[in-house]
């Protein structure tokens, strides 16, 4: 969702802040705004649309100033405007806050400012009432007008707030959406994400819920919601700022797309020992517990949900346990059946977003033990679980998930590898099948990625179509649904998945001369079933663009056009059909001329219900 970034030091804030900001802009992108307070006091400098709108408004004018906050918004209270843009300031202009989340109870917060303190409102926001409730509470005293403000407010927030009166400090409040603190020398920083002050500091404090942080540039204080210091571990960031860099491919994806033989080895790699034997650092789950789980229930939103319904195939086939795979808006309200026995693994790229965390709370209510499989370190997601999974993609930045999915398939895989070993219900030759196959996956990918031109000149063939369907089997059903949410969320082309074999249950009736059906139709076990399919559709004036292995060529009498994989094991075919599907997506969203990674109304990370 939004980015906020702030900074107290010596160096100028305003530039610091804009640069951060713009690494941040992955997670809302709709307007974007600082506030800066300066020796004239304060300044707010805000624009809807992106962050260079921003910087063109203020290029002549000289912002500056020691102490800085910025916002890069996706909009949920108010549509994007300048006016809704933040920071959004108190009646008396000396307070500024930035927000990422929603206040639940803004109406009668708002309604209570307005009748009983007279405030006037200009905006739409719940932010602005943030900034208004502080501004009713600040009597003189910073630090207290913002614990008075935070006590009244429900909802989610990351909070940064400024007041001219105080130049010398940054104060920044966490519940529910993500907030971290940068420790610089004789500066620090907070900001949504890492890689937004990577450049500056490697040390970084995790916020927890419910904590409010007061900087200067010289100390960073962490108080608990009863406004009692706590103590908090440096956490040292390893990773490389290069690697949210777009080292000269085009767009974030198609340079994420290129990382996945990397980020597949390392998953893989850095969790087997020399005799092929599953080390997973993070789990500390016993052989007894395992044993006692009678049900594993998946949870996750859009691409990560996807990686779960192949993790059910797996995990049941492997491990030989139910699973049960439920996005996570849905599970948190449906009062599900969970309890002890219920291993629940929450999938999350980022491991923020709401729903998958409210999920995952649900679920540790009732009982269940937590097992998350996350790419970002030390995320919320991550520190709620009891075992964490991660996933070594390394960090993600275009909305359009790639990478990050590829290697939680990984993780599928090797949960339930692992899962079948400790329970003896997995043969050993199998497991040695399953553990070679997978260790092939990084080449076969870098196989298909040779195909790059081919699949591109495929997307100028067919980047014209209104509509553009996916259909496919078993676990190319679960492909073909994330093919296809690759390309509607940056392509904008209307485009549906169902598996094949329901198809004539009421969706064929849509197909009419001229509609691509992009048919997945990797595994030898389903192929002719799949040949069935494809015919159907052709009869109906289809197009038709198969997928297939490579020796499987019969799929040249129905199909238009086919892109072909290596040969592989049926059981791991989506870590390496989905890649051709994800450039297709990327080529034809390019032709189109659409702002791949940033599409219209998504953000990276969904941090509101
Ligand atoms: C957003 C992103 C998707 C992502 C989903 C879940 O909708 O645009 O790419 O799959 O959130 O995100 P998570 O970080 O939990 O994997």
């Amino acid at each position: 969702m939004c980015g906020i970034v702030g900074y107290i030091g010596d160096e100028n804030a305003s530039d610091i802040v804009i640069d951060g900001l713009k690494r941040l802009e992955y997670r809302g992108y709709d307007s974007a705004g600082i506030a800066l307070c300066t020796k004239d006091g304060m300044m707010v400098r805000k624009k809807k649309g992106r962050i260079k709108n921003l910087e063109d408004m203020i290029a002549g004018e000289n912002l500056y100033g020691h102490l800085a906050i910025g916002h890069t918004r996706w909009a949920t209270h108010g549509a994007p405007s300048d006016a809704n843009a933040h920071p959004h300031c108190d009646r008396s202009g000396k307070i500024a806050v930035v927000h990422n989340g929603i206040v639940e109870n803004f109406m009668q917060l708002k309604e209570w400012l307005i009748s009983e303190h007279g405030v006037e409102f200009h905006s739409e926001t719940d932010t602005e009432v943030i900034a208004q409730l502080i501004g009713i509470f600040y009597h003189g005293d910073f630090e207290d007008a913002v614990f008075q403000a935070v006590e009244k407010m429900q909802g989610a927030y990351g909070l940064g707030v400024i007041c001219a009166d105080e130049p010398g400090k940054l104060i920044a409040v966490r519940k529910d959406s993500p907030l971290i603190v940068g420790l610089g020398e004789g500066c620090n920083f907070i900001a949504s994400d890492i890689p937004a002050i990577l450049k500056h500091v490697r040390k970084i404090y995790l916020i927890e819920n419910n904590e409010t942080v007061v900087l200067t540039a010289s100390s960073v204080k962490i108080y608990n919601a009863e406004r009692r210091e706590v103590h908090r571990e440096v956490f040292n960031v390893t990773w490389d700022a290069d690697a949210a860099e777009k080292e000269g491919y085009d767009h974030f994806m198609l340079k994420e797309i290129h990382e996945q033989p990397k980020g597949i080895r390392n998953t893989i790699t850095r969790r087997m020992d020399e005799e092929g034997n599953i080390v997973l650092d993070g789990i500390r789950m016993t052989k007894e517990e395992i044993e006692n789980f009678n049900k594993v229930y998946i949870v996750a939103c859009g691409t990560a949900y996807h990686a779960g319904l192949i993790g059910k195939t797996v995990i049941e086939k492997l491990a030989g346990i139910s699973v049960e795979v439920d996005v996570a808006s849905e599970f948190r309200y449906r009062d599900p059946f969970v309890d002890e026995n219920t291993l629940f693994i929450a999938i999350s790229q980022s491991g923020e977003t709401l729903d998958t965390l409210a999920a995952l709370r649900e679920a540790k209510r009732k009982g269940a033990r937590i097992l998350s499989v996350v790419n970002v370190v030390g995320s919320s997601v991550a520190r709620e679980s009891d075992d964490v999974f991660y996933t070594w993609a390394g960090p993600e930045i275009a909305v359009a998930s790639t990478k990050a999915y590829t290697t939680q398939l990984v993780c599928m895989y090797l949960i339930g590898l692992y899962m079948g070993r400790a329970k003896g219900s997995l043969e050993d030759s199998v497991y040695r099948t399953y553990i070679e196959e997978l260790l092939t996956v990084p080449e076969k990918i870098e196989e298909v990625l040779k195909q790059e031109r081919q699949i591109a000149d495929l997307a100028k063939k067919y980047y014209k179509r209104d509509n553009i369907f996916f259909i496919g089997r078993g676990m190319d059903a679960a492909v073909s649904y994330e093919g296809s949410l690759k390309l509607k969320e940056i392509s904008y082309i209307n485009s549906f998945a169902i598996a094949a074999g329901e198809l004539k249950h009421g969706t064929i009736a849509l197909i009419e001369d001229g509609t691509l059906v992009v048919s997945i139709a990797a595994q030898d076990r389903l192929f002719e079933k799949m040949l069935s399919n494809i015919q159907e559709v052709k009869a109906r004036g289809a197009d038709i663009l198969a997928l297939a292995k490579e020796s499987n060529t019969a799929v040249e009498r129905q199909a238009d056009d086919v892109i072909y994989i290596p040969e592989c094991m049926d059981e791991i075919t989506p870590l390496i059909s989905i890649v051709p599907l994800q450039i297709l997506a990327y080529y034809i969203a390019k032709q189109r001329g659409c702002d791949i990674d940033k599409p219209k109304n998504l953000a990276k990370s969904v941090t509101v219900e």
